[in-house]
């Protein structure tokens, strides 16, 4: 039985469903190749995912394939409750309520790893580390991840010699990193941040922590509409990068007396904290779009705001200081780009979830041959995934003459990198 908010969603859930689908043409070829298959015949998959109209196309290309999948959330806050609906109303198993308390998410992820996958999809590593927890990830086929947060776990775990399956580590493959990071969350955290505030960007200070590929995407999109851009970074490779790309770079401290709008992105913790809240300016909006919500220090925030803590508007609560300045917080912190937007467009999920199917059908066939430890994606699927996203854009390219293969062999026949 499913655990979500309400049945009677389903018919709203099932029309964005189809919108998204219509946006998801790679996902869509899959799903009637492995209706025809039926590959996954049999397969027990349990999904850690942000439930979203995206995530529902997903769960119902694998269920053609002939995987039974159960779902639940990858964060408290990212639920889309039709689209959970409508999964539930075509007989997929769901458990996920937007807006659930930490116990109710626990019990969720509980749920599902108690009931013994084969195979587990994780965004954040939630599943992973809870059957690790509970003794029982040596029975695993094999995982995936999602994240660059999970997959830090994930490594962690394996560097104290206790990761007991394989992980296909799909946030690290081309198609992934290129559009989901950049593209994806590089737009929907802004229309995330735009929904909940109605800022104008162009002429504002945004200050954006962290500049990984997502940070990039944030970044470029935040000039696009006209924000003066100053980005931090600790990494001196990546800070180079952002001078050369023409952004201002700046420690944090120094940013936090400047900027208008903060959007951490590091995947680290207590990015912005006490010694940086002392410095903003009145009415400066503070966003996360990281996995966790521990970039921005909401305890440091709640001791500061000794004015109070009252939501101005859904998804903003204004924090008072004793000198009167005000600090807004959207979505507590949590995943602005689903918190307060709707995710990643579908068009960049396309592939994200088109390299998940195709993982989860490798892994089918070749799973128990895998060592436990955490493994790319196959360069194949890679290059597949992007081979059929071009073919649904129309956009064709030039193949290597039989001369020029045989010219870049003889580099690679001494160890030269050649792509
Ligand atoms: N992660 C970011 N955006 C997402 C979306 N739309 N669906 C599922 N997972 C996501």
């Amino acid at each position: 039985v499913s655990t979500i908010a309400d049945p009677s969603l389903a018919a709203a859930g099932a029309a964005r469903i189809a919108w998204a689908d219509a946006q998801m043409p790679v996902l869509r070829s899959l799903r009637a190749r492995l209706a025809a298959e039926r590959p996954l015949d049999g397969l027990a998959v349990a999904a850690c995912l942000h439930v979203t109209a995206e995530t529902a196309n997903l769960v119902r290309a694998l269920r053609a394939g002939g995987a039974s999948v159960a779902l639940c959330a990858a964060n408290p806050l990212s639920t889309q409750d039709d689209a959970a609906a409508a999964l539930v109303a075509e007989g997929a198993e769901v458990h996920a309520v937007r807006g659930e308390d930490s116990g109710a998410y626990a019990h969720h992820v509980a749920t599902l790893v108690g009931a013994r996958p084969q195979i587990t999809l994780d965004d954040g590593a939630d599943l992973l580390t809870v059957a690790h927890a509970a003794g029982m990830a040596g029975t695993l086929l094999a995982g995936t991840e999602e994240t660059t947060t999970g997959l830090l776990r994930i490594r962690g775990l394996a560097a104290e010699g206790r990761l007991a399956c394989p992980v296909v580590a799909v946030n690290e493959a081309w198609t992934e990193r290129l559009f989901n990071d950049r593209y994806g969350t590089g737009q929907s955290a802004l229309d995330g941040i735009l929904r909940a505030t109605n800022l104008l960007l162009a002429g504002r200070t945004v200050v954006v922590l962290g500049y990984g590929v997502t940070g990039q995407g944030i970044a470029q999109r935040a000039r696009g509409a006209g924000a003066r851009v100053v980005v931090c970074e600790v990494d001196p490779v990546r800070a180079l990068e952002a001078c050369m790309e023409g952004f201002e770079v700046l420690p944090a401290l120094r940013a936090a007396e400047l900027g208008e709008v903060f959007v951490t992105v590091t995947g680290s913790a207590g990015v912005l904290g006490a010694e940086h809240l002392e410095r903003m300016r009145d009415g400066a909006v503070l966003a996360n779009a990281g996995h966790f919500d521990v970039e921005i220090d909401l305890d440091a925030l709640r001791e500061a705001a000794t004015g109070g803590v009252r939501e101005v508007l859904p998804l903003v609560e204004e924090y008072l200081l004793a000198d009167g300045r005000r600090l807004n917080l959207l979505a507590s912190g949590r995943v602005v780009n689903l918190a307060a937007g709707q995710g990643h467009p579908p068009a960049a999920m396309d592939l994200s979830f088109a390299l998940h199917v195709l993982v989860v059908e490798h892994l089918a066939r070749h799973g128990a041959g895998l060592a436990p430890a955490v493994h790319p994606v196959p360069e194949a699927i890679d290059r597949e995934v992007a081979r059929l996203k071009l073919a649904s854009l129309g956009v064709a390219i030039d193949v290597p003459t039989a001369e020029q293969l045989a010219y870049l062999e003889r580099f690679r026949a001494v160890g030269w990198p050649v792509a």
